[in-house]
């Protein structure tokens, strides 16, 4: 195989980084340095200027524990992205399977993963509607709802103090137009809020009171799916983020999921949209960037297809580069070879890397864009 420039291929990872010792090395000058004499690529984290994060979620499920069995995803997480979030691994179901037994073997195995590669880590999630049969299916009071939620996220906050640089606290709290019962707070389907349907607000503000007593170097944040640009679901969240202000909840954060379709495309006004977070005093993130692409033919995505799952990345990392206030950017997974999107469900090839580790011209705008981001920031504040 002939090796260009601009390309990044398994034999030039086994026989250079991995081959010789240069796997994870804990600083950022190590892993350039690193990166620098074995690959003509140099990383997207590298081309990412300070104050902004690029990130992925990082594929390692409890019977797929990716970043060991596959060197070469392992090899690229680490070396294009500064931040990871665990894509299953500290969610509730996964963390605690039954009432008091905690298992952290997944998440500790990732936050070690991220410390040998000199990465923060995302937190991803506290509080969701997602939860294990014994939470989800137990009529709880309010007091022993609050009770388990509590408990939960000090052990779990307590843990990883000090190691995790943003939370996602409350995870997709709000229902969406399209949802039975429109718009609102989940008080049907999240247990957690079911019980405390009197003041479900109040109980998303002690979430983030609990992570931030036993954690208060985190930033804590709200994150949700169809809240890219101005519609009735992210217009809602205003309210209830000035509610939890003025409640004194430590809230730090809006992040905006961004799973979006190539046919619909991105909505133009994200950048917009960002800023009007920011205006309520909060940072912002783009959390778990796809773009899903709708019935991608057998020999690949047609030109119109890759022109569109271009142009929604573009569309979303530039809003992210100009927004002073926006401390991260995160691809849900970076190779298509591990997406989470359902096989049969006609949506696919959602990342910025092809099922073989190829990057597409996606990752291309991402390492276009990402070091214009010091100058495009300093003209919005
Ligand atoms: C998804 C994971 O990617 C899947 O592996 C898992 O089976 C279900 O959850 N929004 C979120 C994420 O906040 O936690 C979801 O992750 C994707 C949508």
């Amino acid at each position: 195989m002939t090796l260009s420039r601009r390309t990044f291929t398994t034999s030039a990872l086994g026989a250079t980084a991995l081959g010789i010792g240069l796997g994870p090395v804990g600083t950022g000058a190590g892993v350039r340095a690193a990166a620098a004499t074995t690959t003509p690529r140099p990383g997207l984290r590298s081309v990412t200027p300070r104050g902004l994060r690029i990130g992925s979620a990082a594929n390692w499920k409890p019977n797929q524990r990716t970043c060991e069995t596959d060197q070469q995803y392992r090899d690229l997480l680490g070396r294009e992205f500064n931040s990871v979030t665990p894509e299953n691994q500290m969610k509730f179901r996964v963390l605690q399977p039954e009432p008091g037994r905690f298992d952290f073997s997944g998440a500790d195995a990732l936050v070690k993963f991220a410390t040998d590669w000199g990465q923060t880590v995302r937190g991803h999630t506290l509080l969701w509607h997602s939860n294990p049969a014994w939470v989800s299916e137990a009529d709880l009071t309010p007091d022993r709802a609050r009770a388990i939620l509590r408990d939960h996220i000090t052990t779990v906050c307590q843990r990883y103090r000090g190691r995790i640089l943003h939370w996602d606290v409350a995870n997709e709290v709000m229902r969406g137009i399209h949802e039975q019962g429109g718009v609102g707070l989940r008080t049907d389907d999240n247990p957690f809020l079911r019980a405390c349907a009197d003041d479900p607000v109040g109980l998303i503000a002690d979430a983030f009171r609990w992570a931030h007593a036993a954690d208060p170097a985190a930033k804590l944040y709200l994150n949700d799916f169809d809240v890219t640009g101005f519609n009735a679901k992210s217009d809602a969240y205003v309210p209830l983020i000035r509610e939890l202000q003025k409640r004194n909840a430590p809230i730090h954060g809006f992040g905006i999921q961004a799973h979006e379709r190539n046919d619909q495309g991105v909505p133009a006004d994200v950048q917009q949209n960002l800023e009007r977070f920011a205006d309520l005093g909060l940072e912002v993130s783009i959390t778990e960037a796809d773009i899903r692409v709708w019935k991608v033919p057998a020999g690949g995505p047609t030109p119109e297809q890759v022109r569109q799952h271009t142009e929604g990345y573009r569309r979303l990392v530039q809003a992210a580069v100009n927004v002073k206030a926006c401390t991260s950017f995160t691809t849900w997974g970076f190779t298509d070879k591990y997406s989470w999107l359902p096989a049969d469900g006609g949506f696919d090839a959602p990342a910025i890397m092809d099922a073989n580790y190829q990057p597409k011209p996606a990752y291309r705008e991402l390492e276009r864009i990402l070091p214009t981001v010091t100058r495009a920031r300093s003209v919005r504040r």
